[in-house]
């Protein structure tokens, strides 16, 4: 079977781990975690970078440190991971669900606006501090929204000028939820970096992996300062065990971290190989019943997990497990999800479940050989 997308481990992986196993460094302080935390956030051109065991971990503390509480709403596009919603779910707020462009599969901005220009108004409230905030808040609820979650899908992104426009007219908090979009970028600015906090995902299907991981970006000193004392149990002294808030253990190990280290270093690698990839199933795949996700003209994405949106997905995808092809349909619409069917969402006509029946994920792996290219384009080609 040509797999999907998994872990291409071709660097200094093993060494740098035997080095965190032969000085007794494995655990959550140590070198490769400060280093790990620091090329992440050198690459993406952010300032702070904060290492954190997931990327749900990482999302989860982007919106605690954004201020979302209980009660509150945050924006999510109705088509992404369902970390997204639990992460916003953890806070104690609820998900406020905007369809997607049918095209480019992330959030409609246009859809967006206009639900802000009608169904919103704007007004004070005070923070955990005491402090006055001006908010959007719902009309039909008058609870506050208070920070917007876009998400990246597939390391594409939507017209950022735009959505940063949007977050500025209705003081909507951006926290990116970049997890697939490490390499992608919009007008040269790295994604997670529009944000007051960018995300990023490090786990087995990711464009570099660590097994499991994450990592926050922010270009606010205070905000780093704060993430890292949160994502390390909030101790306030390193000998007495001091604590000053409640904090969580969410610090990636340093084993998992020597391991990004060794990633990083082939990340500009693994990019090339991405493109190649794209370019060839853009090429090779040519029938007319077959579209790809439409990227915008300033957007350089990292095409991370390629997908085709295809009229007869589920024929196509058993053709391609019967072909030793596998593949994966897109994920179900946060909607359509008993969790979240009863939260707010803005849609005219449903273009996330037009996404979702259509889409299909094909191997992307960086390891892929370019004969398992070729076999992929001949067996869906043959489909036709
Ligand atoms: C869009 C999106 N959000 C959040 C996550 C959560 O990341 P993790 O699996 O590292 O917790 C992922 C990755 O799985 C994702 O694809």
């Amino acid at each position: 079977m040509i797999p999907l997308s998994i872990p291409n481990i071709a660097g200094n992986e093993w060494k740098y781990v035997k080095d965190c196993l032969d000085t007794g460094w494995v655990s959550s302080v140590g070198s490769y975690v400060t280093q790990f935390e620091n090329m992440v956030a050198d690459f993406a051109g952010a300032k702070f970078g904060v290492a954190a065991m997931n990327g749900t971990a990482a999302l989860h503390i982007a919106l605690e440190l954004s201020g979302v509480v209980q009660g509150d709403y945050v924006i999510v596009p109705n088509i992404t991971f369902i970390a997204s919603c639990n992460s916003v779910a953890y806070t104690g707020a609820t998900p406020l669900l905007i369809d997607v462009d049918e095209e480019t599969w992330q959030m409609d901005l246009h859809l967006l606006e206009n639900f802000l220009d009608n169904n919103t108004y704007i007004e004070e409230r005070l923070n955990e501090f005491g402090e006055k905030e001006i908010l959007s808040f719902y009309k039909k609820d008058d609870k506050p929204i208070s920070a917007i979650l876009p998400v990246h899908v597939l390391g594409n992104m939507c017209d950022m000028d735009h959505l940063v426009r949007i977050c500025k007219k209705y003081h909507i908090t951006m926290v990116e939820d970049s997890t697939e979009a490490l390499g992608s970028n919009y007008k040269g600015r790295h994604a997670g970096t529009f944000g007051q906090f960018g995300t990023f995902s490090f786990n087995g299907n990711k464009i570099i992996s660590t097994g499991g991981g994450g990592v926050i970006v922010t270009n606010d000193e205070g905000l780093a300062k704060r993430a890292k004392h949160i994502t390390t149990q909030a101790k306030t002294d390193p000998f007495e065990y001091n604590h000053d808030q409640i904090g969580y253990n969410y610090r990636l190990v340093n084993i998992l971290a020597a391991i990004g280290v060794a990633q990083m270093e082939q990340l500009p690698d693994f990019l090339i190989r991405k493109k190649e990839i794209d370019r060839r199933y853009r090429e090779g795949l040519e029938s007319d019943d077959l579209t790809f996700q439409k990227v915008g003209m300033d957007v350089i994405p990292n095409n991370w997990l390629h997908t085709m949106k295809v009229k007869q997905q589920r024929p196509m995808i058993k053709h391609l497990l019967n072909n030793g092809v596998q593949c994966r349909p897109f994920w179900v619409p946060m909607n359509q999800l008993e969790m979240f069917n009863d939260v707010p969402y803005v849609t005219e006509g449903d273009k996330a479940n037009e996404v979702y029946k259509q889409c299909i994920s094909i191997p992307s792996s960086t390891s892929l050989t370019d004969q398992q290219v070729e076999e992929v384009i001949k067996v869906i080609n043959a489909f036709y």
